[in-house]
C-alpha cells in the first residue's frame, strides 16, 4: 500500500490541467453496452475505478483497449450478463450495468454492492424504476436478478434526486418502446453528458439538465467517437488548493459553468476568480471568511466537495456550519482534520468549524475519495509534514495527483508504506 508525504506551508503557483470527469466516465464505459457497434471515448481519465470498469466490461464479454486517455470498446459479443460480487463491492458504479444490460438483453445479475463508509448508499429507486419499466426482479443470496419480455416506457418519479438512479433508468429506457419520463431527476453535468453521448449514437433523449427527462426509446443504437467532459469536482478541489495555500493557480480544460456554487463559496470566502474560455484562474487567501455551505443536488454545493471545503473552513477567520444532507456520514475526515490541529465538531449531519491560525503536519488515514482530498489540501497547508496513508482511496478519483500538484511547486511525494 501506498502513502503520501507532504511537506506543507508551502505556495503554489503555475497551471494544472483538469482531467475527464470520472463520475461520467463510468456511466458512459456501462452504456456502450447498449450497442454492438465500436465506441471511442476520449478524455479518459487513468483511474483505479475507470480500470475496474473496463474489467467488468471485459467479463461480459466486450473488448476493451485503452490508451492515453482513449477507450475503445467493442461489445458485439456479449455473452455473460453477470457481474461479480468481488468487482461490484470494489466499486460501486458497477450497478450501471445493471440500467445497461436490461436495456439491451432485457436481463441481468448483478451483486449487490452493499454499504460504504459514506453512508447506507441503496439502489430501491433503481430497481423500482426497472420494474415500472416492466422488469420482473428477484433479490437473492446477494445477486439482483432481472428479466423482461419487454420494456415498455412509461412515467417515472424519483422519491429522492438520484444520480445513480437517474442513470440507470435513463439507460434502460433508451431502447424500450414508447417514451419514458423520469421526474425529480438529478441534473449533475455527468448525468448530461452520458445523456449526450446516448444522443450522439442514437437516443433520442430531451430536458437533460432539468428535473424532467424523457426518453423516446429507439429500436437499435450506433457506435461513434465522444469526448468525455472536464471532472468539475477535480476542479473544485484544485481551486481549493489555490484557497487554502494562498496561491495563484489557472486551470486548463476547466469545467466552465459546472462549478458555481462552489465558485460563490470561494468568493464569499475571499478568493478572486476569473474566468476565459476553458481556463479559470483563482487567487487563494491568507486565511478564509467562515463561510456556511450545505450539500444539496445539483446545481446546489456537491457532496462531493464537502471534505475540501470542510479542510479550508478549518483555518478560516471565524466559525462556518457545514451541512451534509446527502451521505449520513460523510464526515469521517473531520477526525484526522482534528489531528492536524483542526477544531471541528460533528452533531448529526453538522459540522461545526472554528477556524485557526494553522494546521500542523501529522500522519493522517484516508477513508474514502474525498476525505482523502481534504487531508492532502490540509498537508499542503500545515507546516511540517503529512503522511497521508490508505491513498488507493484518492487514486481512485484523481488522476496523476502527486505530479499534478508537484507541477504547482508542491513537495510531495509517494512511498511504499511500511506494513
Ligand atoms: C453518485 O453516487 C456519485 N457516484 C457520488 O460520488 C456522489 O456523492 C453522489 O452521486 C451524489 O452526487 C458516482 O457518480 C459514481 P445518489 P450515487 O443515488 O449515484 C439516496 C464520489 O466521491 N438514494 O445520487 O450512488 C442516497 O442514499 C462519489 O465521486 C436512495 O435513497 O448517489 C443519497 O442520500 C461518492 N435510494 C441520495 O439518494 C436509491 O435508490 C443521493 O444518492 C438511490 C439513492
Amino acid at each position: 500500500m501506498d502513502k503520501i508525504i507532504i511537506e506543507g506551508g508551502r505556495k503554489l503557483k503555475g497551471d494544472v490541467t483538469i482531467s475527464g470527469s470520472k463520475n461520467a466516465a463510468l456511466p458512459i464505459i456501462a452504456a456502450t453496452l447498449l450497442t454492438d457497434k465500436e465506441c471511442i471515448i476520449d478524455n479518459v481519465p487513468f483511474l483505479k475505478d475507470v480500470e475496474v470498469m473496463n474489467k467488468l466490461i471485459n467479463i461480459l464479454g466486450g473488448k476493451v483497449e485503452f490508451e492515453k486517455n482513449k477507450l475503445c470498446i467493442n461489445n458485439k459479443e456479449i455473452n455473460k450478463f453477470k457481474a461479480p460480487y468481488e468487482l461490484l463491492k470494489t466499486m460501486r458504479a458497477g450497478v450501471y450495468v445493471m440500467g445497461a444490460l436490461l436495456g439491451r438483453y432485457k436481463k441481468f445479475e448483478v451483486a449487490l454492492p452493499g454499504g460504504c463508509v459514506i453512508g447506507e448508499r441503496p439502489i430501491n429507486l433503481h430497481i423500482n424504476g426497472f420494474k415500472k419499466l416492466g422488469a420482473k426482479i428477484n433479490i437473492e443470496h446477494g445477486y439482483v436478478k432481472a428479466r423482461a419480455k419487454k420494456l415498455r416506457g412509461t412515467e417515472i418519479y424519483l422519491d429522492v434526486v438520484s444520480v445513480g438512479a437517474t442513470i440507470n433508468i435513463m439507460m434502460a429506457s433508451v431502447l424500450a418502446e414508447g417514451v419514458t419520463i423520469i421526474k425529480n431527476a438529478a441534473c449533475e453535468p455527468h448525468v448530461v453528458d452520458l445523456g449526450n453521448f446516448l444522443n450522439k449514437i442514437g437516443a433520442r433523449i430531451s430536458g437533460l439538465g432539468t428535473r424532467e427527462i424523457i426518453i423516446e426509446g429507439v429500436q437499435k443504437l450506433n457506435g461513434g467517437n465522444y469526448k468525455i467532459i472536464s471532472d468539475y469536482i477535480e476542479a473544485g478541489t484544485f481551486m481549493v488548493a489555490a484557497g487554502i495555500t494562498n496561491s495563484k493557480i489557472t486551470l486548463q480544460n476547466a469545467p466552465i459553468g459546472d462549478l458555481e456554487a462552489v465558485e460563490d463559496k470561494l468568493k464569499k470566502a475571499g478568493c478572486r476568480i476569473d474566468k476565459k474560455e476553458n481556463e479559470i484562474t483563482i487567487y487563494g487567501v491568507d486565511r478564509p471568511n467562515g463561510v456556511d455551505i450545505e450539500t444539496l443536488p445539483y446545481p446546489g454545493f456537491p457532496t462531493d466537495m464537502q471534505a475540501q471545503w470542510t479542510a479550508f473552513m478549518s483555518i478560516s477567520s471565524g466559525t462556518s456550519v457545514i451541512r451534509e444532507t446527502i451521505w449520513e456520514k460523510r464526515f469521517m475526515h473531520v477526525p484526522e482534520l482534528n489531528r492536524m490541529g483542526a477544531d471541528i465538531l460533528v452533531k448529526g449531519n453538522t459540522a461545526i468549524v472554528k477556524g485557526v491560525k494553522n494546521l500542523s503536519g501529522a500522519q493522517v488515514m484516508v477513508s474514502d475519495l474525498r476525505a482523502g482530498a481534504s487531508l492532502v489540501l490540509a498537508g499542503l497547508r500545515a507546516t511540517g509534514k503529512t503522511e497521508i496513508s490508505r491513498v488507493y482511496h484518492l487514486d481512485r478519483g484523481y488522476e496523476k495527483i502527486e505530479e499534478k500538484l508537484e507541477k504547482l511547486g508542491a513537495r510531495i511525494k509517494r512511498s511504499k508504506e511500511n506494513r
